[in-house]
């Protein structure tokens, strides 16, 4: 069980201030939703989290303990692991061989099932298991981007944008996998561009514009499509 909290992260590209002071916290067994418009920030919060943009200001804790200024493989071998957006799978390899590469950034204390929860999860997976990765639907290798993140037995598992590009019932599968994830108690922190349905899916959402926290939502504010605009347009 691993709980992340993100407090007053700021972080900065030269003259571009990206984060503004975001605080966050996800708690094991939770989805915790970042949404916003583009260049909103979104990215650069899950990429400072894993050791891979410039923080400066605030901190990172895993169970109480920073991050900051530790090494991506560092972090992911604490149990933290990324979806980058577009995937990013290698289509020549098999889907077995791409989900063995997940192994790598196996956490240390894992117990080594991970490759069969990951199938588990995502049967299809398992059918086309000795094919090329390039030879899967788009929606079939957003599903062992995912696996492949879970072999590595996270902890803390960071989304970017998941349901890019996926057709509406394909969506349905991966998200419905997240309610999966979050039930066997991973936190799971997703950023996303469809807001309706992350606020409806997500324990609490944060709207996120120009790098700072707008608004937290619930699933109950999910149909308030006014109070949603507001905040994108704030
Ligand atoms: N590597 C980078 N170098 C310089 N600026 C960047 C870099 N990555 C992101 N940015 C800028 O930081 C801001 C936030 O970007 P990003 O975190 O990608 O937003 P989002 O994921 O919400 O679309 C944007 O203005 C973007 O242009
Ligand atoms: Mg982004």
């Amino acid at each position: 069980m691993t709980a992340l909290a993100v407090e007053k992260l700021s972080v900065r590209y030269g003259a571009v201030e990206a984060v503004r002071e975001l605080s966050l916290e996800v708690k094991p067994g939770r989805i915790v939703g970042l949404i916003g418009p583009n260049g909103a920030g979104k990215s650069s919060t899950l990429h400072a989290i894993m050791g891979a943009a410039p923080i400066t200001g605030g901190d990172v804790r895993l169970d109480g303990r920073s991050l900051v200024g530790r090494r991506p493989e560092d972090i992911a071998r604490r149990g933290v692991a990324l979806v980058p957006e577009g995937r990013r799978i290698f289509g020549e390899l098999t889907v077995d061989e791409n989900l063995r590469l997940g192994l790598a950034a196996r956490r240390t204390r894992a117990n080594g099932n991970g490759l069969a929860r990951a199938y588990e999860l995502f049967p299809v997976l398992r059918d086309f298991r000795s094919r090329h990765a390039g030879a899967l639907s788009g929606g079939q290798q957003q599903q062992l981007a995912i696996a492949r993140a879970l072999a590595a037995e996270p902890g803390v598992l960071l989304l970017d944008e998941p349901s890019l590009g996926l057709a509406p019932k394909i969506v349905d599968v991966v998200f419905e996998a997240l309610m999966q994830i979050r039930d066997s108690g991973l936190a799971v922190l997703l950023v996303e561009q469809r807001a309706q349905r992350t606020v409806a899916l997500a324990d609490e959402s944060h709207v996120l514009a120009n790098g700072q926290l707008r608004i937290t939502l619930g699933p109950k504010d999910a149909g308030d499509t006014d109070r949603l605009v507001s905040a994108y347009l704030a």
